[in-house]
């Protein structure tokens, strides 16, 4: 891990599990702790970047001296994301977005009836936030995107790394109890736009993080 790559650099990092409310007392969420996005923050301030860390609640403390923007549904987090990314130089989603929404959140807490022994819920489709910051990404902006797969890895990674015009994408697999959402381990794959994947050794977050780090430096020194 080189620590002075990203001096210069304004990188923004999403963090967390999105909540999709259904009404003032309820929510839809998802197993994200946030852990391996804060290391992503942490890592790339020790490299020297000017970090700004979007996150959906969490239990943990951000690294010092980042700046934070609290965010819960993903609605509040496409506008966190698109209003910074003109700005930034890289944008790494580490934040596990929901796919969908609730159609309508209620005002008033929603109450069971005594005729009533279902209550069925409609949810659509979260807008896509990498495929809408890829129609406004510029050629210097790097973009970094994680993919949470139970199969075929890396199939499912190559098509999103070109969905959503990614620079690297690290896949994780979250049918394993070992590592993924809720440990401080994780083991990841790299995926690059040429193709070609590197598996990192099950590790720390905080390792792998750096591992992103270092790669996100070399691919500014790359653009
Ligand atoms: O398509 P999928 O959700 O698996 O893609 C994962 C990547 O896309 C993550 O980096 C996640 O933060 C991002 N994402 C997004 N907008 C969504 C859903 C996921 O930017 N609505």
């Amino acid at each position: 891990f080189a620590p002075q790559t990203l001096v210069g650099k304004r990188v923004i990092v999403t963090a967390g599990g999105t909540r999709e409310r259904l009404d003032p007392v309820r929510f839809l969420t998802n197993d994200s702790s946030g852990k391996m996005g804060y290391a992503v923050a942490a890592a790339a301030q020790q490299a020297g970047a000017t970090v700004t860390l979007i996150t959906a609640p969490t239990k943990l403390t951000p690294p010092a001296g980042v700046t934070v923007v609290p965010i819960q549904s993903t609605t509040d987090l496409a506008q966190a994301v698109l209003a910074a990314f003109p700005k930034a130089d890289a944008l790494i989603m580490a934040a596990a977005v929901a796919d969908f929404q609730p159609e309508v959140t209620a005002d008033q807490k929603i109450k069971k009836t005594a005729d009533n022994d279902e209550f069925i819920l409609k949810l659509k489709k979260t807008p896509d936030i990498l495929k809408q910051v890829a129609a406004i990404k510029q050629p210097g902006q790097v973009t970094v995107g994680f993919a949470a797969e139970t199969q075929n890895l890396l199939a499912n990674g190559q098509k999103k790394l070109q969905s959503k015009s990614l620079d690297l994408l690290a896949a994780n697999d979250v049918s394993r109890a070992d590592i993924g959402f809720n440990g401080d381990d994780n083991q990841v794959t790299f995926i690059m736009p040429d193709g070609v994947t590197d598996q990192t050794p099950k590790t720390s977050k905080v390792v792998i993080a750096r591992a992103l780090v270092d790669r996100v430096a070399q691919l500014f020194a790359e653009k």
